[in-house]
């Protein structure tokens, strides 16, 4: 199954240009088989979600985006909101007496340098990649991260792969969300999942034990990785998904 897993509304995001019926009509149109919406730092509601749901004949969830000290995170699972949420380590316990899960997102925003601090146009070279990389990866949230979003729809092919990389070296799972704001961001890419997906607490369980595949939609305009443009087979995804595990059974070891 095709989903999103990441969508504003103008119901509760400023910077979107969608209400929750034009996203779902365009993600159905546009082959997706559910969604999540994920306003910033606020609740959509699981009732808005499930009315919605039943109303389009589509899955639809409600998750939230949380700006955490150090970058931001999709979080699934819990239907409140406070401003103590923005200490990833109290959203974290919050997490998991819910049951929940969340993703990191966009770590280049954060954690790449601007080309003002720079003081060049290439804000993208090699050197400058390597040590923003370094810097991240001694950031907390994304050690404790157990998955993260290695394509996001607004992103650029730069972009997404310093998340690749990121996540790659850290042992995270792979997502992939168009982080939807406008008409042409839905559909461009989308998290796949082997599993037949029909409640929440299934997709919260999926994305728990990382049974997760990002696809670019666009057939390659998102991503240097070009296996992100096809669904692997269930067998391959295995294989894959194991050695993810071993790379972050490594990690954690040698911090013991
Ligand atoms: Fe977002």
């Amino acid at each position: 199954m095709l989903i999103d897993l990441h969508n504003h509304t103008k119901i509760g995001s400023w910077d979107s240009k969608l209400n929750p019926d034009e996203t779902i009509a365009l993600s159905k149109e546009r082959g997706l088989d559910g969604i999540v919406f994920t306003e910033h730092d606020s609740v959509f509601g699981y009732k808005k979600a499930k009315a919605l749901s039943k109303k389009h004949g589509f899955l639809v969830f409600a998750g939230i985006e949380v700006n955490v000290e150090d970058g931001h995170v999709l979080v699934f699972g819990i239907d409140e909101y406070n401003d103590s949420f923005r200490k990833h380590k109290v959203l974290n316990e919050k997490i998991k007496k819910n049951n929940g899960a969340w993703i990191a997102q966009h770590p280049y925003r954060r954690w790449k340098p601007h080309p003002v601090v720079l003081q060049t146009s290439d804000w993208d070279n090699e050197a400058e990649n390597i040590k923003a990389l370094d810097r991240a990866k001694d950031v907390n949230l994304f050690e404790i991260s157990y998955s993260m979003d290695v394509l996001n729809g607004r992103a650029n092919i730069e972009n997404n792969s310093f998340s690749m990389d990121l996540a790659t070296e850290l042992g995270m799972h792979y997502t992939a969300s168009a982080d939807t704001h406008e008409e042409k961001d839905v559909g461009k890419v989308a998290t796949y999942f082997p599993k037949n997906i029909s409640t929440y607490e299934e997709l919260i369980e999926e994305i728990q034990l990382g049974h997760t595949w990002p696809v670019d939609l666009t057939n390659g305009s998102l991503t240097n990785y070009k296996d992100f443009c096809i669904i692997p087979s269930d067998d391959e995804l295995s294989k894959i998904w194991s050695e993810i595990k071993i790379t972050r059974d490594t990690i954690m070891k040698n911090k013991i």
